[in-house]
């Protein structure tokens, strides 16, 4: 299975990389060192952490402590791989370039990897009372000036990649249909056994765009019935890996980015070892997530007043 993949700018991205949303305070450091290793050479991916202040903005939370922890780790940062991401409230573009060099201050770095459009929804640069719900309508439909912003970050050199994250069909053809300089490298979105999404699989490869799966495990609480999904207990059994390398695996075998979250460094070892699984054991897993109605777990809509859905408009 590949360790890389091959972006349009001509960078390789680690296949498997850590992920680091909802680790706690203290615990993003021992995560972020012991993805530091040799062997492997795939370092740290890293998605951000949000915390909502109300009625203040959101801020992300442990890009202090990551940045902190490379530089304690001794990493050459060339080895590292760093991803954020654009949080909604600095979709303008007047508010792009500021975002990005809290985060670059923060980490203590002068490029990202990868900057991400979290949300292809955007807020009012203040939020309302609750932190979130109020929502910038004259933004929300039209991603593409906040792009041309990232455009010139990477012209700049502060972001190698931009991307997209949590973008459905028709709002990736809504940006793409624009004069883009610089192509989405990926789109990063909620994919795992139960939400397998496997029309958006198929799209983005007949399309040339990279998926970047969060929650590949399930989301927390459903971690535990992932790694008893008798599929995937078959596919450990007879491999001699452990159920979530299995599930890692078909990700990647998918053609898929993963991004496991954990802060046990143990299991950050487990997840960074992929195994080319037998086509018809593959296909039986493939089979088992197409089979039951999809469960997403991520799903802001309501909590963000918003009157659609927004995977489904
Ligand atoms: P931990 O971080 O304590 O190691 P999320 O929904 O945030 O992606 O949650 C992923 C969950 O899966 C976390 O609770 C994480 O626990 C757990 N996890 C990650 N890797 C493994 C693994 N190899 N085996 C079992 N659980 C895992």
């Amino acid at each position: 299975l590949p360790t890389h993949y091959q972006l349009p700018s001509g960078d390789r991205i680690p296949s498997v990389a850590l992920g680091v949303w909802k680790a706690g305070k203290g615990e993003v450091g021992t995560a972020v060192k012991a993805c530091n290793n040799p062997n492997t050479r795939r370092l740290v991916a890293y998605s951000t952490d949000r915390q909502h202040l109300s009625p203040a903005t959101v801020i992300l939370t442990n890009e202090e402590e990551v940045g902190q922890a490379i530089r304690e780790s001794g990493i050459t940062r060339s080895d590292i791989w760093l991803t954020s991401k654009l949080w909604n409230n600095f979709h303008a573009p007047e508010d792009v370039e500021s975002a990005l060099d809290d985060s670059l201050n923060k980490l203590g770095t002068e490029y990202l990897d990868l900057y991400l459009m979290h949300w292809p929804i955007a807020f009012e640069k203040e939020p309302g009372p609750d932190g979130n719900s109020i929502y910038a309508e004259n933004l929300s439909e039209n991603p593409y000036p906040t792009w041309q912003k990232l455009e010139e970050m990477v012209e700049k050199g502060k972001v190698r990649n931009i991307g997209i994250s949590n973008f459905n069909i028709r709002r990736i053809q809504n940006l793409t249909a624009n004069p883009l300089k610089v192509q989405p490298a990926v789109n990063q979105v909620e994919l795992n056994f139960w939400n397998p999404q496997p029309e958006l699989v198929k799209w983005s490869k007949e399309n040339g765009l990279l998926l970047e799966a969060y929650s590949p495990l399930g989301s927390n609480n459903q971690v535990g019935n992932t790694l008893r999904i008798p599929e995937v207990k078959n596919i450990a059994d007879k491999l001699g890996i452990t159920p979530a390398q299995a599930v890692i695996s078909w990700h990647v075998q998918r053609g898929t980015i993963v991004l496991p979250k954990s802060v046990t460094p143990s299991r950050i070892e487990e997840n960074l070892q992929v195994t080319a699984l037998p086509q018809d054991l593959f296909e039986k897993l493939e089979a088992a997530a197409a089979a039951h109605p999809p469960q997403r777990v991520v799903n802001p809509s309501k909590s963000w007043g918003l009157n659609f859905d927004v995977f489904e408009y």
